[in-house]
């Protein structure tokens, strides 16, 4: 039986990767020419996939890649740092070891072999400046010791301020701008923290790095791969039926596979499905991540701001402020930037699409 090819949960690789050419030449060139890079987007936008596939891409390169979201103490970012860049530079534990033990010796690391017969460096006790100091320094020493280029990936890199933020910050800055031989790619899905440090003139990491914006993608090719997608595991798809499918999700990259991904679970199942609507409602109606997204938002300024926006009304308008009562228009700047920054909003629109469709169906349900 053939597997469901809209997988959603999974990153998207090499067959499955659509689009993004022009978001990947960038991303390659900075790499290959040593330019650091900073990618956001909010989330599920394809940030992580991006830098994934990128690594496929670059082939012999050694590539590190290190997820702030399990990331929960110092220590623990430079065991993971080290052991990254050891894993990726040695394929053999033996040598691996033999090779980083004495440059490492003072951080008292601790080596065993992982599952996938590389190494883990345990650094229990990197307690003082000096000592992150060198865990920071480790990739470049290395690199250099060994004429090899290294790319280190820092996703999420916002959590960065819940570590220890001004200290690290600071002292990263300053380890990373002397490393010739390692480039960084930072990204993260909370735009606007990110956009802190990246974009504010008193932060250390200001306008350190080549920065770029990642969209939501682009519907032609998207429709192809679906089209393609539902072929090539025996069924057709109409052309309405998918241009419906991105009129919803507007080229939202993971809830467009999701929707299409319970399309072919009823097609598979025998059911024809004449209305993606229907089927999105229910698909909305037991997701519980939208009643929770919905349910943590506590102000009924906030809400309304977000019934508006759904209903394609522009909250600032005198007439919005009324049908909604949204009391004034400072009321509305303050909900939309505190929506802004909880992620919820981006640029001014609900960037989830179900959550856009589940408040105007609340709504229109309610009244
Ligand atoms: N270029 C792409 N091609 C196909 N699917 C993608 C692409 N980018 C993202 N996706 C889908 O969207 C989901 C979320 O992508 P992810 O890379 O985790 O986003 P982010 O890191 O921005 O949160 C992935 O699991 C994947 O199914
Ligand atoms: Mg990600």
């Amino acid at each position: 039986m053939a597997e469901n090819p809209f997988e959603y949960r999974l990153l998207a690789s090499g067959d499955s990767f659509i689009d993004r050419e022009d978001e990947m030449e960038s991303l390659l060139e900075s790499v290959k020419g040593g330019q650091n890079i900073t990618i956001f987007s909010p989330r599920r936008y394809g940030k992580s996939s991006l830098i994934l596939e990128a690594f496929d891409r670059l082939g012999e390169r050694n590539t590190v890649y290190i997820d702030f979201n399990r990331v929960n103490s110092i220590p623990e970012l430079a065991s993971r740092l080290v052991t990254g860049v050891t894993e990726s530079v040695f394929s053999s534990f033996e040598k691996g070891v033999s090779m980083v033990k004495d440059t490492l010796l003072s951080l008292r690391p601790t080596f065993t072999p992982n599952e996938r017969g590389g190494i883990s460096i345990s650094l229990e006790l990197v307690k003082t400046e000096e000592d992150l100091e060198k865990a920071l320094h480790f990739s470049q020493e290395l690199a250099e010791k060994r004429d090899l280029d290294i790319v280190i990936a820092m996703d999420e890199f916002q959590r960065i301020n819940t570590l220890d933020g001004d200290r690290l910050e600071r002292l990263l800055r300053s380890v990373i701008q002397e490393q010739d031989w390692v480039t960084y790619i930072f990204s993260g899905s909370q735009v606007n923290m990110l956009r802190e440090i990246f974009e504010s003139g008193d932060r250390p990491f200001f306008q350190s790095t080549k920065i770029m914006k990642l969209g939501k993608l682009p519907k032609d090719p998207f429709k192809e791969y679906i089209v393609r997608s539902f072929e090539k595991t025996g069924f057709n798809i109409k052309n309405d039926i998918v241009d419906e499918i991105l009129d919803i999700t507007e080229g939202h990259p993971m809830r467009t596979k999701e929707l299409c991904f319970e399309l072919w679970n009823k097609k598979q199942s025998g059911k024809e499905v004449d209305s993606v609507r229907e089927l999105l409602y229910v698909l909305i109606f037991n997701d519980m991540y939208l009643e929770d997204t919905w349910n943590r938002i506590r102000s009924a300024v906030h809400r309304r701001t977000l019934e508006a926006l759904a209903n394609n009304d522009k909250p600032h308008s005198q007439e919005s402020i009324q049908k909604y009562e949204l009391k004034s228009n400072s009321h509305v700047q303050r909900a939309l930037t505190s929506l802004e920054r909880e992620g919820i909003l981006y640029e001014g629109e609900i960037v989830d699409p179900f959550l856009r469709m589940w408040i105007k169906k609340r709504v229109v349900r309610s009244t």
